[in-house]
């Protein structure tokens, strides 16, 4: 049986870093649910359909495919054959999947995707609603959080890193809204497990988180025996 470690949190936690390091260590799949969110949100705006054009996302899910392989470790979804991985991490990518991931038909269209993918992998798989919904019954739940001044930092800096604009006010904004937009949505609202363990890294190194996680991994194959 395959072993499940979900990670949930809101917008710059730091889930992907964490849980992709944390992946590498114990030998698992990294699962990015955000980026397939985002692949369909980049599909959206290459189709010039607004987020809520009902109508308009059906008929581009349903002429839509969509795969995950892995390469080196590395996610990489391939949309309707081409590998659109590279165009995910856009801001304009990301507050579009923020409002498509809304959509009911939407997060149909993942939620067996992720389901297969965990059933058949030992995987940490990195969202909104893996512990409340997508794996109920995963091994080890974590909820990942951080102040909206750290993560905006962290943003910020991932940013400039990569040579773009940056405002930090801008961001924290940003951030704020999608918070509120995640946590606030009626379908798959971002929320903590009830068995979740909560980590705040607002003052955590990234070893520090990673340590965390793999201390609760091992807590639990004590437990699975
Ligand atoms: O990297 P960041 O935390 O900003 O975002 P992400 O994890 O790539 O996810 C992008 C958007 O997809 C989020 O704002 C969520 O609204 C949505 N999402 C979701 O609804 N459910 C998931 N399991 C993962 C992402």
């Amino acid at each position: 049986m395959s072993f499940n470690i979900a990670i949930d949190g809101p917008a710059g936690a730091g889930k992907s870093t964490i849980a992709r390091a944390a992946a590498r260590n114990l030998g698992f799949l990294y699962v990015d649910t955000g980026a397939m969110y985002r692949a369909i949100a980049f599909s959206l705006i290459r189709s010039g359909v607004e987020p809520e054009d009902e109508a308009g996302i059906e008929k581009v899910l349903e002429s839509m495919t969509i795969r995950i392989v892995y390469s080196d470790g590395e996610q990489q979804i391939l949309l309707n054959g081409e590998n659109v991985t590279a165009f995910l991490r856009d801001e304009a990518v990301g507050n579009m999947a923020s409002r498509s991931a809304s959509n009911p038909k939407v997060r149909e269209k993942l939620l067996q995707l992720q389901r297969d993918l965990a059933k058949e992998n030992d995987v940490i798989m990195d969202g909104r609603d893996i512990g409340t919904f997508v794996l109920p019954d995963a091994d080890v739940k974590v909820y990942l959080t951080a102040s909206v001044e750290e993560r905006a930092k962290r943003r910020y800096l991932e940013l400039i890193e990569k040579g773009q604009d940056a405002d930090m006010e801008k961001i924290k904004e940003d951030i704020r809204t999608r918070d509120t937009q995640d946590m606030n949505r009626s379908i798959a609202p971002l929320k903590q497990a009830k068995d979740a363990v909560v980590i705040d890294s607002s003052k955590l190194t990234i070893p520090e988180v990673m340590d965390r996680i793999v201390d609760a991994f091992q807590e639990s194959l004590k437990l699975k025996g």
